[in-house]
C-alpha cells in the first residue's frame, strides 16, 4: 500500500517533469500555449516552419503527434482532449512533383473530443463541442455540436446542450 503511494507519487512526479520540459520545448520552438497543458507519455508537437497555437487546456493522452511542418498550421482552441495515437498533420507530400509539401491549416474549436487513433488531415475544421470518434479519419470540415465517426469521418449525431437548470430548489 505505502510502496504503491510512493510509486504513484513517483509516477507524478515524472509527468510534471514531462510537461515542464514540453513547456520549454513549445516556447523554444515559439508556439504560443495556454494555462493547463499536459502532454502524455511520447506524444510530440512539431511546428517547423509552420504555425501551431494551442489554448487553455489542451490535454493528450499517450503518443499524439501534431505536426504543422511544411508551412502548415493548426489552432487548437480551450478545452480539447486528444486520444492515443492521434495524429493532426497540417501538410501533404507533394506527391505530383515529389518536392516539398503542400501545406493546409487544420482548426479546433473549443471543447472538441477527439478519440484514440484518429488522423486529423490537412484543411479541416472541427466544430465546438464535438467528438470524433475513435478511428476516425477525417478529411472534411466537422460541424459544432455533433458525434463524428468514421473513414472518412462523418456526422452520426447531434449532441444536445447538457441541461444547466438548478434543480436544488434553491430559485
Ligand atoms: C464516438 C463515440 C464517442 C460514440 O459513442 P456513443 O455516442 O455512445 O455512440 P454509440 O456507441 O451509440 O454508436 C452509434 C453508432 O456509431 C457507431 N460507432 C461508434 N463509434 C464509432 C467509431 N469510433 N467508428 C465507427 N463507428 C462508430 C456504432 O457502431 C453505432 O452504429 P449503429 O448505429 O450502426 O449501431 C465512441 O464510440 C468512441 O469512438 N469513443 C472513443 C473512445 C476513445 O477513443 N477514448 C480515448 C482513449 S485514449
Amino acid at each position: 500500500m505505502y510502496r504503491g503511494l510512493r510509486g504513484h507519487s513517483m509516477i507524478n512526479a515524472f509527468q510534471n517533469i514531462r510537461n515542464f520540459y514540453w513547456k520549454i520545448n513549445l516556447r523554444l520552438q515559439g508556439i504560443r500555449f495556454g494555462r493547463g497543458l499536459v502532454l502524455m507519455p511520447l506524444s510530440h508537437i512539431y511546428q517547423g516552419n509552420g504555425r501551431i497555437a494551442i489554448g487553455n487546456n489542451f490535454s493528450t493522452n499517450r503518443n499524439v503527434v501534431l505536426n504543422a511542418d511544411g508551412g502548415g498550421e493548426i489552432i487548437i482552441g480551450n478545452d480539447v482532449s486528444i486520444g492515443c495515437n492521434t495524429v493532426i498533420r497540417a501538410a501533404n507530400h507533394d506527391y505530383v512533383t515529389r518536392r516539398g509539401h503542400i501545406p493546409g491549416k487544420i482548426a479546433i474549436a473549443d471543447n472538441v473530443w477527439i478519440g484514440a487513433n484518429a488522423v486529423i488531415l490537412p484543411g479541416v475544421h472541427i466544430g465546438a463541442r464535438s467528438a470524433i470518434g475513435a478511428g476516425s479519419i477525417v478529411t472534411k470540415d466537422i460541424p459544432a455540436d455533433v458525434v463524428a465517426v468514421g473513414n472518412p469521418c462523418k456526422p452520426i449525431k447531434k449532441i444536445a446542450p447538457p441541461d444547466l437548470s438548478s434543480s436544488d430548489g434553491s430559485d
